[in-house]
């Protein structure tokens, strides 16, 4: 599906002799419907000059960070907000490496760390480089930050070595980039519960759970930038806010009861990410409860399944929920899918060494009816990436099915 508007591509060229090619790519790029602005590094500079890109992209190209004439224009902070996609082509050994490390010693790393553009690598260079564990090492890290790795191809190289390490041709990056971009949940109402419920004992107190959020936080991110209307219903967490359409702040079980079943009607997806308890003090004492008792008792009554009431609905949204499970997870995980009559179950191994809520990686396995997948380890932004692709693409099965 095309974009509506025309993507706004901010091109970084490292040193590399395939920096050549970069002036097709910005060529292949603007025949797709995007807008590209060139970033060049020194180093590229002495491939291919800066007026080449200049003609060819439309726009003046910078080189450096401290150009009191070019930063009067749209200064660096501007460019790094303008971007939706941060590509650099092509990525050197050196250039990854201070990616990586999150130095911003030039222009286009200080861009790198500046925007909140998706970044996508194609690199370029000897394949002995390629090979380095340094260099795979800095790959791994950009790769689990949820940067997109594309290539590199195989082949003869400008070296006169034969292996792993050419930049993949224009065309190809460019068609790679514009699927990305792809927007296949543009205008669809999304409704989607994260972190975690506390549930007040007194004035001062609650019982919680060790739910960070940032899981569901990551998934409302991945599912805007699909193009769907993000409403979040969040429990208190300590991260910034998500770039969503609707922000709700709720704190209890009950009070995120009620701001999901307000909404719920409307919307085309559903998605608990939260991590809802299961019950709550029967009634909050009014005033704070004193330490006389040498035993306390507290009675406790079940929560409403949130995900349950909206997958019951009639029409029900798209609703996909969360399983964490010690063992067993296949079957349990498939259990709740059956049972609560969800759309899809994205089950999530916790205890031992694996994933689970306080960690900033973790693996999943997701299940439908007549089907499953299983996303690998990996950071929760990209895993985020991986799950709102497959919510999409089975949104789009389910719906094109019930119309
Ligand atoms: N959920 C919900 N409302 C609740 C409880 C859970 O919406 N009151 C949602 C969660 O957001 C998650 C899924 O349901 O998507 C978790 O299902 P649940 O059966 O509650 O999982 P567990 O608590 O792990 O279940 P059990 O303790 O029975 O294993």
């Amino acid at each position: 599906m095309m974009h509506q508007h025309a993507l706004r591509v901010l091109l970084g060229v490292g040193g590399g002799i395939a920096a050549y090619k970069s002036v097709d790519l910005v060529r292949r790029l603007k025949e797709r419907g995007c807008e590209v602005r060139v970033v060049m590094t020194k180093a590229a500079t002495g491939f291919v000059t800066p007026l080449t890109f200049q003609a060819v992209s439309g726009h003046p190209v910078r080189t450096t960070l401290l150009d009191p004439a070019a930063e009067a224009g749209m200064d660096h902070i501007e460019l790094a907000r303008w971007a939706e996609r941060l590509l650099i082509a092509p990525a050197t050994a050196d250039l990854m490496a201070r990616l990586a490390a999150g130095i911003a010693d030039d222009l286009l790393t200080t861009l790198a760390l500046a925007t909140e553009a998706k970044l996508t690598l194609a690199p370029a260079m000897n394949q002995v480089m390629w090979r380095h564990p340094a260099t795979q090492a800095n790959l791994e890290t950009l790769r689990g930050r949820g940067a997109c790795i594309l290539g590199p191809g195989e082949g003869q190289q400008a070296c006169g070595e034969v292996g792993p390490g050419r930049m993949l041709e224009p065309l190809e990056i460019a068609e790679a980039l514009r699927a990305s971009a792809a927007r296949p949940l543009a205008g669809v109402p999304v409704l989607l519960t994260a972190g975690p419920t506390r549930e007040p004992l007194d004035p001062v107190r609650f019982l919680g759970n060790r739910s960070s959020g940032r899981m569901g936080y990551a998934l409302a991110e991945a599912l805007t930038e699909l193009g769907a209307e993000v409403a979040l219903v969040t429990g208190p967490t300590a991260l910034p806010p998500p770039g969503v359409s609707e922000l709700i702040r709720v704190e209890s079980a009950l009070e995120m009861h009620a701001a999901v079943m307000a909404r719920a009607a409307g919307c085309g997806i559903f998605v608990g990410t939260a991590a809802v308890a299961d019950y709550r003090p029967v009634a909050p004492a009014r005033s704070k409860i004193k330490k006389d008792a040498e035993e306390l008792t507290l009675g406790l009554v079940r929560n409403p399944d949130i995900l349950a009431e909206v997958a019951a609905l009639s029409p029900a949204p798209f609703s996909v929920g969360f399983a964490a499970e010690t063992d067993h997870v296949i079957e349990y995980a498939r259990g709740k899918l059956e049972k609560k009559r969800l759309s899809m179950i994205a089950a999530n191994h916790v205890g031992g060494e694996r994933g689970g809520f306080e960690r900033a990686e973790n693996a999943l396995t997701v299940l439908w009816d007549g089907g499953s997948r299983a996303l690998p380890m990996m950071s929760k932004a990209q895993l985020a990436r991986e799950l709102a692709a497959l919510i999409a693409d089975r949104y789009k099965e389910h719906h094109a099915a019930s119309t």
